[in-house]
């Protein structure tokens, strides 16, 4: 479909449809031709900024139509597989948020529905879209810290300051934790281990202390959380996890207090926020023998970055760039790091391998 005008169809009209949508409004040469969403009123809502989209509560319904060329899969990610496998089976590509399945099966289950299907599955990933991070990716590959030996990444669960997470998703995220797929590790942790993935490649193995913080009845929250590993390239990650419900954590967004540093054997490189601005300062500092960079004016925004990555894919399809970033494939090789270190902490800590 090289250069043709393409049309999206949107399922999953909730939170992060309220910055997805921006990817959408005059993104010149996309349409939003459906909606899907099993609330009247979120349908009701997006319609209301897309009025010439077809409007449905039926999934098959979307599915059944001839003007959507792919479909933005925005359910919850328990849905993830039995909706990308039925669009890919419908003969529509489908771009598919993060976490892209719950369990390895699901995830070989997509990567056959679109073999089969000869369509694309894209696992959209926001935070390689972010310039502070395309910028730290560009300081390791230039050399400039020399080899890189070790990814240090950091998440705190903070609490005023941000979006209030709508009691919708609480519904079935905390079912999520219940069965294992942690709020910070696993949903949120795709993030962390997608940037590791990024920039330096499949992990070999892991070794995790998943800890468990009560939140009143039968839920937790999965922290304090130390996670490493050793990618096949040498550089060993290591992903540390606090919850801090009570700290003041300045955001336009989600909350959390972030870190991405690389250690090279000549300096390093760190991005000093993503999600949540929190107290600012600059977003990237780059140190090499005795001096410091900082990078005040580059943008770290993380709504831009899921806007980018979002378009991403149209273009791809419109011919404008080859690259999927992330292939159903690579997102199975993400999803392997993240539940291989809940199984490594359920081993208290032993190493397990990712195959
Ligand atoms: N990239 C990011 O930073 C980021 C941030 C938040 C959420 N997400 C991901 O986005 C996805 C959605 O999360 P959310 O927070 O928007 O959830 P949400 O609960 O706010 O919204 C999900 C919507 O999907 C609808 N839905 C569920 N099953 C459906 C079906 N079979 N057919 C039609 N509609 C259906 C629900 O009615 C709801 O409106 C999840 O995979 C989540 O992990 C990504």
């Amino acid at each position: 479909m090289s250069g043709d005008a393409i049309n999206v169809a949107v399922v999953g009209l909730g939170e992060i449809w309220t910055v997805v949508q921006r990817a959408y409004v005059e993104c010149p040469g996309v349409t939003v031709s459906a909606l899907c969403d099993r609330d009247e009123g979120r349908l009701a809502a997006a319609s209301a900024l897309f009025p010439s989209a077809f409007a449905t509560t039926s999934l098959e319904e979307l599915l059944a139509r001839d003007d959507v060329d792919y479909v933005e899969v925005l359910v919850p990610s328990p849905a993830h597989c039995d909706v990308a496998c039925a669009a890919l089976e419908a003969g529509k590509h489908v771009q598919l948020q993060k976490p892209m399945a719950s369990t390895l099966a699901e995830a070989d289950r997509i990567v056959e529905a679109a073999r089969s299907a000869g369509r694309i599955c894209r696992v959209t990933e926001d935070y390689v879209f972010i310039d502070s991070i395309q910028a730290l990716r560009d300081v390791v590959t230039s050399g400039e810290i020399g080899d890189p030996l070790s990814l240090h990444t950091k998440l705190v669960g903070t609490g005023p300051g941000a979006w209030d997470v709508r009691s919708d998703s609480w519904r079935w995220l905390m079912p999520n934790v219940l069965s294992g797929l942690g709020l910070m590790s696993y949903d949120h942790g795709w993030h962390h281990f997608a940037v590791a993935y990024w920039l330096f490649g499949p992990a070999t193995r892991v070794s995790a202390w998943v800890g468990a913080t009560p939140l009143g009845g039968p839920y937790v929250m999965d922290a304090p959380t130390t996670i490493m590993w050793d990618h096949a390239n040498g550089v060993r990650g290591v992903f540390d996890i606090t919850y801090a419900p009570e700290m003041y954590w300045d955001s336009d967004y989600y909350g959390g207090d972030e870190r991405f540093e690389v250690t090279g054997t000549l300096g390093y490189a760190r991005v000093n926020w993503v999600t949540a601005r929190g107290i600012g300062g600059p977003v990237l500092e780059v140190y090499r023998d005795g001096a410091t960079r900082q990078y005040h004016s580059l943008d770290g925004d993380w709504a831009r970055g899921l806007v980018r990555s979002t378009r991403s894919f149209s273009e791809f399809l419109r011919g404008e760039h080859e690259e999927l970033m992330f292939t159903a494939e690579q997102g199975r090789e993400i999803l392997a790091l993240t539940l291989a270190s809940d199984e490594s902490s359920r081993l208290d800590g032993a190493a397990v391998s990712i195959s």
